[in-house]
């Protein structure tokens, strides 16, 4: 029987043209210390998200920001285990919400999701400008988060957001330390159809 002895080799990211330098080096990673963020930074980030655009300037994004550890255990608890197991050292957790409907005639408002994805982008930037890393999480219960939080139909519940500084990828577990690393991408011409 021949054993192949899997020499793994990470790939690197790579870039054709300049972009801005944050987006460059922003990734999703999971080892977060449990440091705390000051007020101001959090609050920065909400700032970044605000000035995103969106159709019609109707700002449907909404966040709940949780920094403090009663507002923390509550959203821990709706992190599906998967990710339970390293967001729950990260000590800021912000929930991402949009409106469903504009405020203007309440009629439904189909960009919503892009807007506030558009925000979140955003977000993540200024983190990133700020020496903080962000990883954003779809597995999470959106049922028990409309329940926990009160969240009427009128808003989606999009993602948990994971804020922080990075810690020691040594505290992951293997088979995470294995995936800590910035993912790379689709080549640009298979992104123009
Ligand atoms: C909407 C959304 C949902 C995500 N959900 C999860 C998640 O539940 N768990 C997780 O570990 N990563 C999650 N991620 C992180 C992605 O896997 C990550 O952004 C992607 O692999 C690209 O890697 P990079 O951000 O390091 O460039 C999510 C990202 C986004 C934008």
């Amino acid at each position: 029987m021949i054993i192949l002895n899997h020499t793994k080799t990470k790939m690197e990211r790579t870039f054709k043209y300049e972009i801005m330098p944050e987006i460059k080096s922003r990734w999703s990673p999971r080892a977060f210390s449990n440091e705390k963020i000051s007020k101001d930074d959090i609050m920065a980030l909400i700032e970044a998200a605000r000035y995103a655009p969106s159709c019609f300037n109707e700002q449907p994004w909404r966040f709940i920001v949780a920094d403090n550890h009663e507002t923390l255990t509550k959203i821990r608890s709706i992190l599906a285990p998967s990710n339970q197991i390293w967001a729950d050292k990260a000590p800021v957790l912000i929930i991402i919400l949009s409106r469903k409907t504009f405020a203007r005639n309440s009629k439904d408002n189909y960009w919503n999701m892009f807007d506030a994805g558009t925000a979140w982008g955003y977000m993540s930037l200024e983190a990133q400008r700020r020496g903080l890393i962000t990883h954003a999480m779809g597995g999470f219960s959106k049922d028990k988060t409309r329940e926990a939080f009160e969240i009427t139909d009128d808003y989606n519940i999009i993602t948990v957001v994971a804020v922080g500084k990075y810690g020691n990828k040594e505290n992951l577990t293997e088979e995470l330390q294995d995936r800590e690393h910035p993912e790379t991408r689709m080549e640009i011409e298979e992104l123009l159809l």
